[in-house]
């Protein structure tokens, strides 16, 4: 039986997978009933799983019969703070709560990939680690998945994951070489003044006027000092100050997020948003205090990686459910911290059809995700483990 057929045989259970998980989405660190579900699967399945220390999330191992390199796979299992708006018979049970970034998805493209790798193991070269990684949206669950030796015993030498894609139809699979997603750090400035009275100005400092100034300059890091074609996101989503209307306070606060692609341009962004906002406050007489967080790095698909899976989806899905993903997303993943440690990739699975909620963004309480997608992932991880693994791709023809 080929891949695919093997997939068509178990596509029901594949696809119920997925909706026994939509129903019962849990949050961040807390995918308790997720983590069972997962692990009562890979033992149904035989295949040795181990708990994410003493997190949520799952490791699973398969050895195969031949020698070859270690992949690890991942999926996020979490979902998120938001009320479903669906209407689907297996909408989420739980208020406040729904998988609307499709993590329900990539954790049931996993549980079939390894179903099906499980079902090629004496084909299949080297070790694969399944990494059911808790707390995505966090941007840190991927972090405890290192921590409890994700990447180690046996050590990963290459990573891949998935995400939905509502901009690509069902069934085609998206790549793109170097950036698919940007990096994400935040940053808290706290613009130091001197407070007095409202009608008065001149004998304090007013860190408000000062504040916006600081705003307004913050928007020339993108427009004057990045080149136009180096994309880079700079948003201050949150500002306080002061108490009431005739008292000038001491202090104003500012908190933003920056968004990049380019590593470097990932450094330059913060020197300058120091330099400007310490520069600025100064000139105007007052002063400014600048804290940078680094948060996640941009998520880089290896070159290599990205042509072995453009083979193996054109060897099994065809050619033309092959896309190239033209622009990054300006969004982050917490798979970048796997990059960090070992080369991989992230490739797209489209999820859209007629429906015009297909086509919405993620993170939208009705978007709606077709579950062809599921079945395409499958077959575009199970693939792309025989071809970078150095596997006999014939034996998923036959
Ligand atoms: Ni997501």
């Amino acid at each position: 039986m080929t891949l695919l057929e093997r997939i068509k045989e178990n596509k029901e259970e594949f696809i119920g997978l997925r909706r026994t998980i939509h129903e019962n989405p849990e949050l961040s660190f807390q995918e308790t009933e997720t983590t069972k579900l997962i692990r009562e699967y890979l033992d149904r399945l035989g295949i040795e799983n181990l708990p994410n220390g003493e997190e949520t999330g799952v490791i699973g191992i398969l050895k195969g019969g031949k020698p070859g390199p270690v992949i690890a796979l991942r999926a996020d299992i979490d979902a998120l703070k938001l009320t479903e708006n669906t209407k689907l018979p297996f909408a989420s049970k739980k208020p406040g709560v729904c998988h609307a970034c499709g993590h329900d998805l990539h954790t049931a493209v996993l549980l079939s990939t390894a179903k099906l790798l499980k079902s090629y193991e004496a084909e299949l070269c080297g070790t694969v680690k399944f990494l059911f990684q808790p707390a995505e949206e966090g941007l840190g669950g991927s972090l405890s998945m290192i921590k409890n030796g994700g990447l180690e015993n046996p050590k990963v030498d290459y990573i891949l994951a998935c995400h939905t894609w509502p901009e690509m139809p069902a069934g085609s699979i998206g790549v793109r070489k170097g950036a698919m997603l940007g990096a994400s750090d935040t940053f808290k400035v706290t613009v130091l003044g001197k407070g007095g009275h409202a009608a008065h100005p001149h004998k304090g400092i007013d860190p408000v006027v000062i504040a916006a100034h600081l705003i307004t300059q913050l928007q020339t890091i993108a427009s004057r000092r990045v080149a136009p074609v180096d994309s880079v996101v700079v948003t201050i989503g949150h500002l306080t100050a002061g108490t009431v209307n005739n008292i000038i306070p001491n202090e104003a606060v500012m908190e933003g997020t920056v968004r990049t692609q380019d590593p470097d341009t990932r450094k330059r962004v913060a020197e300058i948003i120091e330099e400007l906002c310490v520069g600025t406050a100064r000139a105007m007489g007052g002063d400014a205090r600048v804290e940078y967080n680094w948060g996640v790095g941009p998520t880089m698909c290896d070159p290599v990686l990205v042509d072995q899976i453009s083979e193996a989806v054109t060897e099994t899905l065809g050619a033309e459910k092959l896309l190239q993903v033209p622009v990054p997303s300006m969004g982050a993943e917490d798979f970048a911290f796997y990059l960090e440690k070992v080369p991989g990739a992230l490739f797209r699975i489209g999820t859209s059809d007629e429906k015009p909620e297909s086509k919405w963004a993620l993170h939208n309480p009705s978007t709606f995700f077709n579950e062809e997608a599921i079945l395409a992932g499958a077959a575009a991880m199970v693939a792309s483990v025989f071809k970078i693994g150095g596997g006999d791709m014939e034996a998923l023809k036959r």
